[in-house]
């Protein structure tokens, strides 16, 4: 067998920091049990001290996770340690992470620090985890841009003061894989007992290098991979774990390393974390985006056609992408939609597979034939919903090339039923208008995209907005045949979510 790689996803914490791709706590629980699914070592839940949201965050999913280690991010602090010790405390293997910048230009500007004051304070700070955490994990912040010989003593005192794990991040993208390599091996020479620590490696992408850096880390010894989902993060992101898996199982010959990986849950993963955050991947982006496995030339298509090895250097069920396959009609009964369920991996509660059994039977009355990734998509919608505080009755749509677009739509709340009327630049313009008009707040639109799941005139369209709202920015997903109601549904469910957050706001500030 080869080399181990700890899988370490940090797609709820460096991830979740990047534009655009922030959750809700149930948005975070819920991709926390796909990314058990996917079966991955070590998931960094968030930053608890950060806020009270980010601490019951990270205290749900350490509590519901089974079988992977909650990490939680801590500053080199007391308050921050103490914080994420408590939030992390009860999962079944947890782990505090603990940060301070080491490089030249972070201690003498943003720190204030001199270089002696960092080491005793990582020292120290690692010894007070150490007390509370079985896992210590100590990373050098911007560790790529400082003294090889410094970071080597850093290590040596915070192993010794029960780190467990050291990571060595590039902070802000700069190196390059040679440059990594031989800066890692270097410190290893340098340090006393850097090998007997587990080295991390956590690479951001600003020179497009993040997944090149981190293999070339591993060669030099490194044994964890940080990395995230669809490769979001802080800029440009991090490096991708989709990539770095698929790699490291094509290209077995050349590394020779393993991991736990369930390579069938990478799509799944994917397709959930960009519902939830409203955020695309590339059509052009390696192993998840849409194009990956498509083959539009003649002279490829003909060579699959001959023989998928071809052109194909791995295949897209090995990802979990299945071919679109017909799977129930509008006859099909309770029990063959559950089983259908089960065997797309999905495990649901009674009331779950009700709603779901409930929305397949209104899609089947719509559409001819129903495919996996219907069903997957409207699987994949619940417990991301907020309670409805709107909820749509009806819409009435007036549109065409020559006129002006107006939409009446109703909408329903604990103290009944009213209908708004605006105009707008087509009919899903038109609709945003009248919902805004229900509401005593400044909304802006910050994103609108809409996909079909499946082909055909009849595929459901599945629709994405965001919008901002007093500085902070909420998703909603929308799901129908109609393309005008699933926009509807999708500006909907941001603006429910954003009520839901402003009442969680409020209660605790009253608490
Ligand atoms: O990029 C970075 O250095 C980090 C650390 C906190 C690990 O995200
Ligand atoms: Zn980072």
């Amino acid at each position: 067998m080869g080399k181990k790689i700890i899988i370490f996803d940090t797609t709820l914490r460096d991830g979740e920091q990047s534009p655009g791709c922030s959750m809700n706590n149930k948005e975070k629980l819920q991709f926390a049990k796909q990314l058990e699914r996917l079966n991955v070592d070590v998931i960094e839940a968030g930053f608890a001290a950060s806020s009270p949201g980010d601490f019951e965050s990270v205290k749900s999913i350490a509590e519901e996770m089974k079988n992977s280690t909650v990490a939680v991010l801590a500053r080199a602090m007391k308050n921050d340690i103490d914080k994420g010790w408590e939030a992390v405390k009860n999962a079944v293997s947890p782990r505090i992470h603990t940060f301070i910048a080491t490089s030249d230009i972070h201690m003498q500007y943003k720190l204030k620090m001199a270089p002696e004051d960092v080491v005793k304070r990582a020292e120290e700070m690692v010894a007070y985890a150490a007390r509370f955490s079985p896992e210590v994990e100590f990373s050098a912040e911007d560790a790529t841009r400082s003294d090889p010989k410094f970071l080597a003593h850093v290590f040596d005192r915070v192993i010794k003061a029960g780190a467990k794990i050291i990571n060595i991040p590039d902070t802000v993208g700069y190196t390059t894989p040679d440059e990594y390599f031989q800066f890692i091996m270097e410190i290893r020479k340098r340090s006393e007992y850097l090998d007997k620590a587990i080295i991390s490696v956590h690479c951001h992408n600003d020179l497009g290098l993040a997944v090149a850096n981190t293999l070339a880390a591993a060669k030099a010894g490194a044994t964890q991979f940080e990395c995230t989902v669809n490769g979001i993060g802080e800029r440009a992101g991090n490096a991708a774990m989709e990539e770095l898996v698929m790699i490291m199982d094509t290209r077995k010959d050349i590394y020779g390393y393993e991991c736990n990986i369930k390579t069938e849950e990478i799509m799944k993963t994917s397709s959930l974390l960009t519902r939830i955050t409203g955020v695309h991947v590339q059509p052009n982006k390696a192993i998840v985006g849409a194009n990956a496995f498509a083959h539009e030339s003649g002279i490829h298509q003909h060579g699959m056609l001959s023989h998928e090895k071809t052109y194909e250097i791995m295949t897209p069920e090995s990802i979990g992408l299945s071919k679109s396959k017909m799977v129930l009609g509008k006859h099909s009964g309770r029990h063959a939609f559950k089983e259908r369920i089960e065997s797309l991996g999905y495990d649901l509660d009674k009331d779950e597979l009700d709603l779901a059994f409930v929305q397949f039977k209104e899609l089947a009355d719509k559409k001819k034939e129903v495919f996996d990734r219907d069903i997957e998509a409207i699987v994949s919608k619940r417990a991301i919903e907020s309670p409805e505080t709107y909820k749509l009755v009806r819409y009435v749509i007036n549109s065409g090339n020559t006129i002006t677009s107006t939409a009446a739509v109703t909408l329903e709340t604990s103290e009944g039923r009213e209908e708004k009327v605006a105009t707008g630049d087509g009919p899903v313009d038109a609709s945003f208008n009248a919902i805004v008009k229900f509401l005593d707040t400044e909304i802006s639109l910050e994103d609108y995209s809409i996909q079909s799941v499946t082909e055909g005139t009849d595929a459901l369209g599945e629709a994405l907005v965001r919008i901002k709202a007093a500085d902070k920015k909420y998703t909603g997903r929308g799901l129908s045949t109609d393309i005008v109601e699933s926009s509807i549904a999708a500006y909907l469910a941001a603006v429910n979510k954003m009520l839901e957050d402003r009442r969680m706001m409020q209660d605790e500030q009253e608490n």
